[in-house]
């Protein structure tokens, strides 16, 4: 089969000389060589020439996207598949992975079709493919860089050995509504350092060279703005002004680009009344005419369709066209491209040179990715036994569940527990394997490999009669068949660790909730034992935001451990007797109450902000009932240690556009352990031409300290830093005061402030 790219290649040295008519009827015949792969000018001469003996069916068929019936991540699937495959039909395909499956779609296409182009196939890969790291919303509490990007390099590896192309992540859509489930598929509410992950995770995915095996395609989704539905109800109407979709949305897409994403995937919300997909002002002119975006836009699953229901389209048909012109370049799962392009073009709705140059950049990616050379380079058993769940990529998922987890109480220094204590382990996540891998795990084994969390504590506790466990409750029922098993090993214990949250599917696509206190009767059960008078440390499992003012009165310790993944219960073991240290940050607010929601730090100031102090509280931007701010702040999370902050300097009091401001500050640790923080800077711009948010982060960074250690951190910005969408939208820094901050959460700042000239 290789001899048709061999063919395709023939045709690109001899074009030029011999008619496209004589070339469409191309014999097979043989040659030395097979198109390399590196050179931008050889692709784009094998692509000219590709694309010329290319029919317009043909064409069409490289923008259609078919999910395989292995799995369902959306509401239909066509059985059709492998016949459209064959047909030309379908020239990209999702849900499918292992060497041998993909190897066997592969050969359909590449032996079945008249040009054997090769299939790429995409897949939802988002935190870990065999191995699971923690839910993306984790691994963002960990604001570890380095640690992020090598999670996305694990899983591309992975990945990529079970015959994958691409994956469908990152999610870099800011979220700021804790109802809505797919925050836990993100980085949080903060753009700045949503972008810095976003860029993190795009490299992981990408490496340095797509050609390499153990890379795949990153995609940037949701595009656009799709964390900002209306009440936090998924798939819901969103509208914003243009300054606020630019200044809080779209820049962690924009650094997606920076960081050379191949591929953007649509979302499903309308936005000023026009739906993601065929929105030409998102696809074109700010993605490719602002951007300069040179991959591939996919929709998402069947979102061209949903033009009808939306009110856009009165049919498929027409939907389909309002896509390709708006700048869609692949369908996913619609269905609509392959059933309508062609006569859009008869009609004249569309031209053929639209769908040739859509083709064409998916073509390309699938060139990048040495697909022509050799089709079956991705599905390779002998990787695939190699690479799949090593010990080195089982240790990362572990070191990442313990740099999420985010310790948000431990009064009395509860925790760590000491191995030699009698511990009573309860509760209905305690020791499940099946959630604690989270939503969106890939090809994650659900039942057999991850570690529980009493798995981890047998491996910690001295005397194997000191650990008591029992389930007590279920994840989302009334059942309270085991509360007394529970009470009674808790009255035996000398501490209770309670593991409790929600259930994987309760975050993620389609799980909106208005209700964000623990499911179920966990919270009854969490009453009970604590009616024993036993000192209570409660271990969170969940996708989002949860609202614990309860918890936060009446239990000793809380660690919040997200949904931490393959190693989950290795790591909040070493966490809760000490063998590691927490220093994880939220990177969402949690809300006292959900009436609270959306609640985020970088919020303005109103004309009347509410002052504590102030001599007139009536008439202030409140609440009667709970004060403004939230229970854990953006930033926030603790440690078995502490640190304090001293020597807060800026090199000058007033800067020019032109000059660097010089930040420094001296980071101790003062307690007993060894720990890290994460030093986070923020500003404010004190008047602008537009009202500016009360903080904004602008750096931050992780460092690690010994008991009684010192380190000086510094930070620089530049007037670029500053920069703003001003009144007349001009993107620029304005000159005037500022306040700078720095400090452990953005709720608890050491202040100071300069003056920009
Ligand atoms: C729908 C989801 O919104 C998207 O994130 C995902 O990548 C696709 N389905 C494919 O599974």
């Amino acid at each position: 089969m290789k001899i048709k790219y061999i063919i395709i290649l023939l045709f690109t040295i001899l074009f030029g000389f011999i008619s496209c008519t004589e070339n469409k009827t191309i014999a097979k015949r043989d040659l030395s060589s097979t198109p390399e792969t590196k050179s931008d000018a050889k692709m784009e001469s094998f692509l000219d020439s590709l694309t010329k003996i290319m029919t317009l069916d043909e064409k069409i068929g490289q923008l259609v996207l078919m999910s395989t019936d292995w799995e369902k991540t959306g509401p239909s699937i066509n059985d059709n598949y492998k016949k459209l495959i064959e047909e030309g039909k379908v020239g990209n395909i999702f849900n499918a992975y292992t060497a041998k499956f993909t190897r066997e779609l592969q050969q359909l296409a590449v032996e079945n079709t008249r040009l054997g182009i090769p299939l790429l196939f995409g897949y939802d890969v988002i935190h870990g493919h065999r191995t699971i790291f923690p839910i993306s919303l984790g691994e963002s509490s960990s604001w570890d860089l380095k640690a992020i990007e090598n999670g996305a390099r694990i899983a591309a590896t992975e990945a990529s050995a079970e015959g994958i192309h691409w994956t469908f992540a990152p999610m870099v859509d800011i979220s700021r509504d804790a109802r809505w489930g797919r925050v836990s598929e993100g980085s949080g509410e903060d753009v700045y350092l949503g972008s810095e992950i976003a860029k993190a995770r795009v490299k992981g995915f990408q490496g340095d060279d797509l050609f390499e095996t153990n890379t795949i395609l990153a995609c940037a989704k949701h595009y656009a703005a799709y964390g900002a539905a209306i009440a936090g109800r998924d798939y819901n109407t969103v509208d914003m002004s243009d300054r606020e979709l630019r200044t809080t949305y779209l820049p962690p897409f924009k650094a997606t680009i920076d960081a050379g994403v191949a591929t953007f995937m649509t979302s499903f919300n309308e936005l000023d009344g026009i739906p993601a997909s065929g929105n030409k002002y998102l696809l074109t002119d700010i993605l490719r005419d602002e951007w300069g975006f040179e991959g591939f836009v996919v929709t998402d699953y069947t979102s061209i369709n949903e033009m009808v229901p939306h009110g856009i389209a009165k049919d498929n048909k027409q939907a389909a066209e309002i896509a390709i012109n708006a700048g869609v370049d692949m369908d996913m799962q619609g269905g609509v491209y392959m059933d309508y392009l062609k006569v859009l073009i008869t009609e004249g709705k569309v031209t053929e040179k639209q769908v040739t140059t859509a083709a064409r950049r998916i073509l390309a990616l699938k060139y990048k990715l040495g697909l022509f050379k050799d089709p079956y380079r991705y599905s390779d058993e002998t990787r695939e036994k190699e690479l799949l769940m090593t010990p080195e990529h089982l240790e990362a998922a572990r070191d990442m569940a313990r740099k999420s987890s985010v310790l948000l109480k431990n009064s009395k220094q509860t925790l760590p527990i000491s191995k030699d204590k009698k511990v009573a382990l309860i509760g209905p996540l305690a020791n499940d394997k099946y959630d604690i891998i989270g939503s969106w795990s890939a090809a994650g084994d659900r039942y057999t490999k991850p570690v529980t969390v009493l798995e981890g504590f047998k491996e910690k506790i001295s005397n194997p009669d000191n650990l008591l466990f029992t389930q007590g409750c279920e994840i989302n029922s009334e059942n309270t068949t085991d509360f007394q098993n529970a009470i009674n090993i808790a009255k035996k214990a000398d501490v209770v660790v309670m593991v409790m949250g929600e259930s994987e599917g309760m975050s993620g696509e389609a799980a909106s909730r208005t209700n964000l206190d623990l499911p179920g009767n966990q919270k009854e059960l969490l009453k009970a034992i604590k009616k024993t008078g036993k000192p209570i440390v409660l271990v969170l499992m969940n996708g989002r935001p949860l609202t614990l003012e309860w918890e936060n009165e009446n239990m000793d310790a809380i660690l919040e451990t997200w949904f931490p993944g393959t190693m989950g219960g290795y790591a909040i073991a070493d966490l809760i007797f000490g063998d590691a240290n927490p220093s994880g940050k939220l990177t969402m607010t949690f809300p006292r109450n959900v009436g609270q929601i959306p609640i985020y730090y970088n919020v303005k100031n109103t004309g009347r902000p509410y002052e504590a102090n102030g001599p007139e509280q009536k008439y202030r931007s409140r609440y009667l009932d709970v004060p403004n701010s939230p229970l854990y702040p953006f930033g926030y999370g603790l440690s078995y240690t502490t640190f304090t902050y001293t020597d807060f300097t800026i090199n000058k009091k007033e800067y020019t556009f032109k000059e660097n401001i010089n930040i420094s500050v001296t980071v101790t640790n003062t307690g007993a352990f060894k720990g890290e923080e994460v030093v986070q800077l923020y500003i404010r711009d004190m008047v602008g031409s537009i009202t500016r948010p009360l903080k904004e982060l602008k750096r931050f960074e992780k460092v690690m300290l010994e008991p009684n250690e010192s380190k000086k951190v510094t930070f620089t910005l530049t007037s670029d830093d500053l920069a703003f969408y001003t009144k007349d939208m001009s993107f620029k820094a304005e000159a005037g005061n500022f306040k700078l901050f720095v400090g452990t959460n953005s709720d608890e700042l050491l202040e100071t402030n300069f003056t920009l000239k």
